[in-house]
């Protein structure tokens, strides 16, 4: 089974075949880590991005990887948490598609290294305890089902979501 590696990283330096992007439904750029990816792609990556035209939350999109070392972009857009009551399910849910769309997505594109960034746990003010865990129950279920995929990638940009995976990874 492939393994997963946990980094403290920016990710628009890791050598993948593809990264993927904690981007918004408009697939239009934006802060965090969707503006560091388009800033290191450059703009070929938006206007590829443009004529997508849009991906719903949860689902994924894929794009060229341009100037980055990665071949491909995965585009996903994970769930804003408004942490109302009853509605967790609902975010936990959306949170989880966004981890297996853009791994069966790759994966029928032939990636078999991809980087993942923390998706939603930054301006989407997603709980990192709880992203963490279902990030990781995805991936693991995932590689258990596709044996042929190597390495995932999990990239934090700080150590206080690095310590929530290393904790969601025990
Ligand atoms: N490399 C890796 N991780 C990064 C980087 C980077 N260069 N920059 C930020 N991060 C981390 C953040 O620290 C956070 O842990 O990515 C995680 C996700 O944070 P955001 O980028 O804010 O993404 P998200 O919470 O999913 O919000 C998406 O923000 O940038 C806009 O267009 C985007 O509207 C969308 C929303």
């Amino acid at each position: 089974m492939g393994k997963i590696s946990l980094i403290k990283e920016d990710i628009t330096k890791v050598h993948a075949d593809a990264i993927v992007n904690a981007a918004n439904s408009t697939l239009l750029g934006g802060g965090g880590v969707d503006g560091a990816i388009h800033r290191a792609a450059g703009p070929g990556l938006l206007r590829e991005c443009k004529r997508i035209g849009g991906c719903p939350t949860s689902e994924a999109r894929i794009t060229g990887g341009y100037n980055l070392p990665a071949k491909f972009v995965i585009h996903t857009v994970g769930p804003a948490w408004r942490g109302r009551a009853g509605d967790e399910d609902r975010e936990d849910a959306l949170l989880a598609g966004c981890y297996r769309n853009s791994l069966a997505l790759a994966y029928e594109n032939g990636v078999r290294t991809i980087a993942f960034p923390s998706i939603s746990t930054g301006a989407y003010r997603f709980p990192v305890e709880r992203a963490s865990k279902i990030a990781v129950k995805e991936i693991r279920e995932f590689l258990e089902a596709h044996p042929k995929m190597e390495k995932v990638i999990i990239v934090c940009f700080g150590d206080e979501v690095f310590r929530a995976y290393e904790e969601a990874l025990k």
